[in-house]
Order: structure tokens, then C-alpha cells, then sequence
């Protein structure tokens, strides 16, 4: 005989069970067994037109957007947006709860919950943790930030950086993941996936050949579609493959003469028809100048209005709907547009995982950045072996506000420190600032690590002073920084007079170490006197404690260069920036006539020896790689790979490099002489060895023929390369490729 509660249980069980089927036959997009893109058609075939059009426009700023005209917005929508966006977020889009659809609250950014006045956990720059050549490290990262952004209410993460450096004066290079597409591909993809794995909707941004942050707004890149494909839209495709991201951003900027987001080249053929993509284009802020236009070219959601200096009645719902009624734009456009923002919804696990505001572990939140960092840093240079510091018995620390913290990027993807900025008051206190440093300073955890040294700190304003606590100590380390921030860019020189500190230091104390916090590249006219040179970029809530532990030896430093760094301006693709530090809004036009070769490959085509070369980095420990091993039957079949021994005494991680190089490069129509193909991270003890294989992506050994959309690999002899840097491969061996071509619809 059942119990009367094992009864009961059954009999709720089989209520649950029946009433979950009347919904998924009443509402057969709740149906968690059926494909995200059938729950969308069929959620999207229940909508009204003002259901749909709710989910295509987004909202910011209530405080603004309530004295927006009610016919342009209507009160009901201010009423809602006023009562449901998270105050300081980026943006936010009312759901629709008659379909058990979710509101869409979307935060920035790659580096952590970007909210005014909201305290959160800073990754490294994005550009520090392409450093580690490690797609693990931006994974973590990347769940890290979205755990912490899911229980602060978002579900929407604006991440997803994935600009080529192909400007290393940009100002948001700190944003993203170098000048390389695979190695942008393979890092922005961890953190991509890293982020979605957590029930977030992630976006790939800024969609596309926004190289620039001068006159952002307004500039027109032009760049032939060959040399884009094989490089800022390459680096996207690896991204997009790697990674299915939910949501593209599109951009500010006007490529080839059209405005990003009405770019029907960008949105509809590359990215709908030849990729494939499922997903939403969503607008950058402000970033929209029309609205059928935008919608037949490709653009799914119309956000952040009224941010940014809006276009007004360029969209809004009546705008859309006065074009819907015209004809201008086709309902089945808006039904598509509808489906696409709900498919990710339903494909990361939105809707079946809804967001709940909860706890935030910020201390392993925290000791993930360290980690992050700890495997990131770069060691360019430590001559006499230096490094790492091992009985030492007297320091002197000066400069970049080290005795506070370490240096953070401005703008969108600034993230507000748990325990609040460590050096406030400083230049520009409004946006793209404030600048901010992350309560973690390197002077503090020196002293923990070394409690038997003198350690002493002093600012670098005095530089005498400085000069004078450096002669009396054994060894004197100098921080040195370069603030970074969205809407600015920079030039490589250091800023104020810290490059004449490094001198003066150095020259009073040779054992000098530099640590430079940087948010890219900068010029170093002091490299060649200064022993030791550690780049830590913008190392993150525990950059302090990373910097201490690699100066100190606790960690082997691993962190390999994401952007080559030039030895002089003079090695620049382009001598000018238009527009750059002149007021926004000017409408200036920059022509990329390097076309692909960016980075290293510009260095190789000009024959340039940079300061330090792309995938460049030092241990503490050596490494041996092997002779290279390639198989290729035929280019879509090509592997790479060899072996790295440890043949140092300490620990250390190995980043092995492979890369490409045509028999005859001009001849085979590559920009450049070599490519990367394939990169691997092996962490070995000493007299361990590893070997790795990768299979290329035959992309990589092609070029992009626009006059039949598609890929071509010229027959004949490649070279395969092998080695840690891309100025350090001493072997190579041959493989023959035939002629080959292949669509670049996927
Ligand atoms: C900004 C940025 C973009 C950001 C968005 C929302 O202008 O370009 O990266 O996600 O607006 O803040």
C-alpha cells in the first residue's frame, strides 16, 4: 500500500508532468527538447508586431530616455525601462512575460561587470591575457566574469573583443587580443565560450575594421575585401568558429563607404550568408543612422538608444513600423530579426536558465585574475639573469603609483575595483576615465614576498630624489604606465617625463628593472641600458600580487607578445592617424593600403627589425624545440607540430610556435612572408619535454578570391616553422601543397 505521501508526490508529479505538455503544446517554444531555432519561430509566429519590434529596440539611460517624445518612445516602455534597467548598466530590453520570454539586461565587458558604482573583479586587459597563448586562461576568465555578472542580474555580456591590432596606437588595443587572427581567434573564442557557458548571451565586437579611436564615430576605412578577409575579418571568422557567439556588435566606423551597422557586405553576406551566423547583429551605442535601411542591411537590434548622441527619429518603434507599413521594410525581415534575437536566448540557455541576483565570490573571483595574470606577463628582457629577484636584501620601488596598485584601461570595459580605485583623482576624471588603479599594489606584495629586504618606495616625480634612493639600493625597479582609454588613441611614447626617470635610474644604479603597465605597445629608448624589462600591461584586481610573484620567482613567467612592439615610429604602417586628438566628428577617411600584413607581417614585408618581436617572451628557466613536423594531404589536411624540452633547472611553461611560409610568397598572393598556423602552451618540469599537433586551418595557407567568394591556395612548396617567437624559429621543413580552392560559404 503506497503511502498517502508517495501518492501525492506521484499524483504532483504526473500535474508537473501534464502541465508541462499542455505548455509545450500551448507554448512549444518552452519545449527544452526541441532545436533553439524552432523555439524561436514558433515564439516569434505567437508575437504581436509590437512584441517583436520590443525585442528589436534597446534602451539605456532612463534619465534620459524619459524625455525622449512619447511617440518616439512610447510611456510604457519609459515606465518599464525606468523600473527594470540596472541602474549605471549598458543597456536593457523589456521581455515579454504573456510568452515567458526574459528581459534582456546587457552589461560590458571582456574584462569584468562594467557598472557605475557597481564593485566587481577585473580580468587582466584582454590584450594581457592573449599573452598567456592560452585559451584555457581566457576561459576561465570569461566564466569568472560571468558567474559575477549573471549574479548581478545580466545575461547579456557586450564582450567579446576582437579588433586586430592593426593600429598599435589604438586606444582600445587593450581591449582586445593582438595582431594576429589565430591567436585573436583562439583567445577571444575562450572567452567567448567561456562566458556562454554560463547561460549568457555573448557578443563578438566591434564588427568590423574599427581600427581606429580618432573620429570613431565618423572615420571610413577603406580596405579591399581580400585583405580584409585574410585579416580583421579572419580574426572575426576564427572567433565566429570557435566560438558561435549569440550576438555580433556592429561598429561605429564606415567601411568602404558605408556605415557598419547599414552594411549589407558585412552583416548580410559575409557574416548571414557565408558564415552562417544565427545569431543578432546588435548596434554599438549610437552607432545607427537610419532604420530600413539598417534592417534590410542586416541590423537586428537597434540598442542603446538614446545613448551617444542619437539619431532621434532615425529608429525607434514608429519609425520601424512606419517602414514596415510603407513597405520599405518587410515583416518577414522583422520576424527574422525577432527570431535571431531570441535563437541565442534559447541556444546559451537563457530562457531555460533564467538570471537571479545572488552572492559573489570575490575572493576566488580575484585569485582567478591572478592566475590569469601570473601565466600572461611578459619577460622581454633580463640580461645577467637579473631576475628573479633572490637575495636581494635592498629595493627601491618608484613610480606608476606602485606603493597603491596597477594600472587599468578607461571607458566601456572599465571595471570598478572591489575595495574602490587606489589612485583616484586622476586626468581625465570624466570619460573615457577615470583612470583607475586596482587596489593591488606591487610595492605591498613585494614586501610579503621579501619581508627580509629593505624595500623603499618613491614616486618618480622627483626624479633626482629617485635617482639618489636608487644608488643606495642593490637594485632599483621602475614602474612605468600608459593610460588607455576608449575614444582616445595614443601615441607609443611614454607620456610625462618617466622615459627621463628610467634613465636617470639606471644610470645611478645599473641593476634597474622596468616594469612597464602599459595598455599596448610604447617606444623603450632606454631598453638598451635597462637589464631587465617585465611588460604586465594592465594586470587586473590582483596585479600587484602577480608582478611579486613573477619578480620574486614564485611563478616562472610564460607571457609571450600578442603585439609586436616597434623600435621607432618610423616602422608604422601609417605616419598620421586622421584625426587623431582632434575633436569627435569630423569625418575623416584612412585607406589601409597594408592591406593584411599586419603586425609581424608588416616587419617582414618591410624588412624591419622590431623592438621586440611578436610571440617574444623569456623564462626563467630554457627551452629546446625540436625540429618541426608537418603532414599535408592537400591544404584542407595540413598538421603542424614538434616537441619543447625544458632544459633549464627550474619549472617553466613553453609557448611553441609554427609558422607558414610560401616557397615564394609574392608568387602564392599572401600579404606577407609568413603566418602563424598553430600555437601550443606546454607546462614542463625540468628535463620534461612535450610534443604537440595541430591541424591548420586551411585559411590560413590561403587567399580570399572576391570574384568568386572563396579561398585559393596556390600549389608548390611551404616551409614549416618551428620555434618560440616569431623572429626565434630555427627549423623548418617542407610541405608540398597542390592548387586547391574552396568556398567561403561554410
Ligand atoms: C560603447 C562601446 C561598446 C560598448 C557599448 C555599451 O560605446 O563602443 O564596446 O559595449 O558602447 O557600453
Amino acid at each position: 500500500m503506497k503511502s498517502l505521501h508517495t501518492t501525492s508526490l506521484f499524483a504532483a508529479s504526473l500535474l508537473a508532468c501534464a502541465s508541462t505538455v499542455a505548455l509545450a503544446q500551448s507554448q512549444p517554444w518552452t519545449d527544452t527538447s526541441k532545436p533553439a531555432d524552432q523555439r524561436a519561430a514558433a515564439a516569434v509566429a505567437a508575437m504581436t508586431l509590437d512584441e517583436k519590434l520590443g525585442l528589436v529596440m534597446g534602451y539605456t539611460d532612463p534619465e534620459q530616455l524619459v524625455k525622449e517624445p512619447d511617440d518616439i518612445v512610447s510611456p510604457a516602455i519609459k515606465a518599464d525601462v525606468k523600473a527594470n534597467h540596472i541602474k549605471g548598466s549598458a543597456g536593457y530590453i523589456a521581455g515579454i512575460p504573456r510568452l515567458g520570454i526574459p528581459a534582456q539586461w546587457q552589461t560590458d565587458a571582456s574584462i569584468g561587470v562594467r557598472v557605475t558604482g557597481m564593485e566587481r573583479t577585473a580580468l587582466p586587459s584582454s590584450l594581457a591575457t592573449a599573452a598567456s597563448f592560452d585559451p584555457k586562461v581566457t576561459e576561465a576568465g570569461g566564466i569568472m566574469i560571468a558567474t559575477e555578472a549573471r549574479a548581478s542580474g545580466f545575461n547579456v555580456f557586450l564582450a567579446g573583443g576582437g579588433n586586430l591590432a592593426r593600429e598599435p596606437r589604438n586606444g582600445r588595443n587593450f581591449e582586445y587580443t593582438g595582431e594576429d587572427p589565430l591567436l585573436t581567434g583562439r583567445m577571444t573564442g575562450g572567452l567567448i565560450n567561456g562566458i556562454q557557458s554560463q547561460h549568457m548571451v555573448s557578443t563578438m565586437k566591434h564588427w568590423a575594421v574599427n581600427d581606429q579611436e580618432s573620429q570613431r564615430t565618423t572615420v571610413d576605412a577603406t580596405i579591399s575585401k581580400p585583405a580584409m578577409r585574410q585579416s580583421d575579418l579572419l580574426a572575426f571568422e576564427m572567433i565566429y568558429d570557435l566560438s558561435n557567439p549569440g550576438s555580433v556588435m556592429c561598429s561605429y566606423n564606415l567601411l568602404n563607404g558605408d556605415w557598419a551597422c547599414e552594411n549589407d557586405y558585412l552583416n548580410n553576406r559575409v557574416l548571414k550568408q557565408d558564415w552562417g551566423f544565427k545569431g543578432y547583429v546588435m548596434s554599438d551605442w549610437g552607432a545607427v543612422h537610419s532604420s530600413a535601411k539598417a534592417a534590410n542591411a542586416g541590423l537586428d537590434q537597434f540598442t542603446g538608444y538614446p545613448c551617444c548622441g542619437h539619431h532621434g527619429a532615425f529608429f525607434s518603434a514608429k519609425t520601424l513600423k512606419a517602414d514596415i507599413e510603407n513597405g520599405a521594410i518587410p515583416m518577414s525581415r522583422i520576424d527574422d530579426m525577432a527570431e535571431r534575437i531570441l535563437w541565442p536566448l534559447f541556444a546559451k540557455g537563457v530562457v531555460d536558465n533564467p538570471v537571479k541576483v545572488g552572492p559573489i565570490d570575490f575572493e576566488a573571483d580575484a585569485n582567478v585574475s591572478q592566475k590569469a595574470a601570473e601565466a600572461s606577463l611578459v619577460l622581454l628582457k633580463n640580461a645577467g639573469n637579473l631576475l628573479p629577484l633572490t637575495g636581494v636584501k635592498s629595493i627601491a620601488m618608484i613610480g606608476g603609483h606602485a606603493d597603491k596598485g596597477v594600472m587599468a584601461g578607461g571607458g566601456s570595459s572599465g571595471v570598478t575595483p572591489v575595495g574602490g580605485n587606489a589612485v583616484p583623482g586622476l586626468e581625465p576624471k570624466t570619460w573615457p576615465g577615470p583612470v583607475v588603479f586596482m587596489p593591488s599594489s606591487p610595492v605591498e606584495a613585494l614586501k610579503a614576498a621579501k619581508p627580509e629586504a629593505t624595500i623603499s618606495y618613491i614616486s618618480g616625480d622627483n626624479i633626482k630624489k629617485a635617482a639618489a634612493l636608487a644608488k643606495t639600493s642593490e637594485v632599483a625597479i621602475v614602474f612605468v604606465t600608459q593610460w588607455m582609454g576608449e575614444g582616445i588613441d595614443n601615441p607609443l611614447e611614454l607620456p610625462g617625463n618617466q622615459d627621463a626617470l628610467v634613465a636617470a635610474v639606471v644610470k645611478a644604479n645599473p641593476k634597474t628593472i622596468v616594469v612597464v603597465e602599459s595598455g599596448g605597445a610604447i617606444l623603450m629608448p632606454w631598453a638598451g641600458k635597462v637589464p631587465a624589462i617585465l611588460e604586465a600591461f594592465y594586470p587586473g584586481a590582483r596585479g600587484g600580487q602577480a608582478i611579486a610573484s613573477i619578480l620574486t620567482g614564485k611563478v616562472n613567467p610564460s607571457g609571450h607578445l600578442p603585439i609586436s612592439f616597434p623600435a621607432s615610429n618610423a616602422q608604422l604602417a601609417h605616419a598620421e592617424i586622421p584625426g587623431f586628438h582632434k575633436p569627435d566628428g569630423i569625418r575623416v577617411g584612412i585607406t589601409y593600403d597594408e592591406g593584411a600584413a599586419i603586425g609581424y607581417k608588416w616587419y617582414d614585408v618591410k624588412g624591419y627589425k622590431p623592438l621586440f618581436a611578436f610571440g617574444h617572451g623569456l623564462s626563467y628557466t630554457t627551452f629546446a624545440t625540436s625540429a618541426p613536423v608537418a603532414t599535408a594531404d592537400g591544404p584542407n589536411d595540413v598538421s603542424v607540430g614538434g616537441s619543447v624540452t625544458n632544459t633549464g633547472s627550474v619549472a617553466g611553461a613553453a609557448v611553441m610556435q609554427v609558422y607558414i611560409s610560401p616557397d615564394n610568397w609574392q608568387a602564392a598572393g599572401w600579404e606577407a612572408p609568413k603566418r602563424l598556423v598553430a600555437f601550443q602552451k606546454a607546462e614542463l618540469a625540468p628535463g620534461q619535454g612535450q610534443n604537440f599537433t595541430a591541424k591548420v586551418d586551411p585559411k590560413l595557407l590561403a587567399t580570399y578570391d572576391e570574384t568568386t567568394d572563396s579561398w585559393v591556395v596556390k600549389g608548390g612548396i611551404y616551409h614549416v616553422r618551428l620555434g618560440q617567437a616569431s623572429d626565434d624559429l630555427p627549423q623548418s621543413v617542407d610541405i608540398t601543397l597542390p592548387d586547391s580552392r574552396w568556398s567561403a560559404v561554410h
